[in-house]
């Protein structure tokens, strides 16, 4: 198939690991005979720098424009002090979120069967096993309601505004991918969503949670729903995390959790996202940002995003062999003890791979060599 695929390299680690994903885009043009062209645009600190905007006009057309958007990481401490609407969270990431119109982040946390020793929790409960979606709300909530400052600048509100509207659509989300994951989930069950909220404290939570349990009752009485309250969620994701099968939550809430989510599976730099909206196309980034601690030394882990590519391929082009090929050979890669230092043990720490010596071993499992 052809496809229009716009590459946002961004800042820190973000044009290292994004250059893999294309390593790796590429290995799959070659193996299953499609034409993806991308095309790189500024976004983020860098194109602060180069056109006074973390968003500039260009690369939110060309964005709207593309079959699919694949983004590295914005922000650093070079642009912390910008005001901030300027920030790159803010100009670029928020706004690109909104503009087009991606209200569902699907997070998937698992812990890979060779990744099971770096998981920090105990054994037996990694052996129940770890196979999570955290479905999380992306356009709404205290991110984009009302912030402001009192005129003397001591106190400061951020307004979090849901309506049944945006909390439907993204909970028929959640519900749709657990009948998806029917099946592969890891223990037998039936397809679960916990939709996590703070229904004893706020009235977003109460509006969520009635209008959850309406849409489940009205159409997904087949899945299995249950309500949790986020403080419960995140003890339950450490002391029990084979309960969670899809996990359902707003914006704030869903950015802490996934957090969490994706250190118990063992390394943050494994965690890949899909931005969703109503139309076709999407945004596909790590969950890690861009971490400028590490940034230039190419020690990077680049899985979350060669694995972010793999959910384009499946989301937005729905190409699902190719991207199980991709999974597929991630986990042949991770098998075989290839390892960047991120999730390298201890003992193995000074022999971990560098960020494009791992991307070449997923090109080459790929490629079948
Ligand atoms: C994420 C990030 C962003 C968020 C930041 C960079 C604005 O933490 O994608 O999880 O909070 O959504
Ligand atoms: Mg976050």
């Amino acid at each position: 198939m052809k496809a229009n695929i716009v590459l946002l390299p961004g800042d820190g680690v973000g044009p290292e690991i994004v250059a893999e994903a294309v390593k790796v885009l590429k290995a799959v043009v070659t193996r299953f005979g499609h034409d993806f062209e991308m095309t790189e645009h500024p976004v983020g600190g860098v194109a602060h720098d180069l056109c006074g905007d973390c968003l500039p006009d260009a690369t939110l057309a060309a964005c709207k424009a593309a079959d699919a958007v694949l983004l590295g990481a914005v922000g650093g401490p070079k642009w912390d002090a910008l005001p901030p609407e300027k920030r790159p969270e803010r100009r670029a990431l928020l706004t690109l979120r909104s503009e087009l119109g991606l209200f569902a982040n699907l997070r998937p946390a698992k812990v890979w069967d060779a990744l099971k020793g770096a998981s920090p929790l105990k054994d037996e409960i990694v052996a129940r096993g770890i196979d999570i979606l955290i479905v999380r709300e992306l356009t709404g909530g205290a991110y984009f309601g009302e912030k402001g400052r009192s005129a003397d600048r001591t106190s400061a509100y951020d307004v979090t505004p849901y309506s049944a509207h945006e909390i439907e659509r993204v909970a028929r989300i959640a519900f749709d991918a657990a009948r998806r994951r029917h099946g592969r989930a890891v223990a037998p069950r039936p397809p679960k969503v916990t939709s996590v909220d703070k229904a004893n404290v706020l009235e977003t939570s109460r509006l969520w949670r009635e209008t959850v349990t309406a849409l489940h009752a009205a159409e997904y009485a087949d899945v299995e729903l249950e309500h949790m309250y986020v403080d419960n969620a995140a003890m339950q994701l450490v002391r029990d995390p084979a309960r969670f099968d899809v996990i359902l939550t707003e914006n704030m809430f869903g950015d802490i959790l996934s957090d969490e989510a994706s250190q118990i599976t063992g390394s943050i730099g494994m965690l890949p996202s899909a931005s969703l909206g109503a139309a076709k196309g999407g945004l596909y980034e790590p969950i890690h940002g861009s971490a400028p601690d590490i940034a230039g030394k190419g020690i990077a882990n680049p899985l979350a995003t060669i694995l972010s590519a793999a959910l384009m391929l499946r989301h937005a082009f729905g190409l699902a062999a190719e991207a199980d090929a991709v999974e597929q050979a991630v986990s042949d890669v991770l098998a075989s003890g290839v390892r960047t230092a991120d999730i390298a043990s201890p003992s193995g720490a000074s022999s971990a791979v560098s960020t494009s010596e791992m991307g070449d071993a997923i090109q080459s499992a790929l490629s079948g060599f």
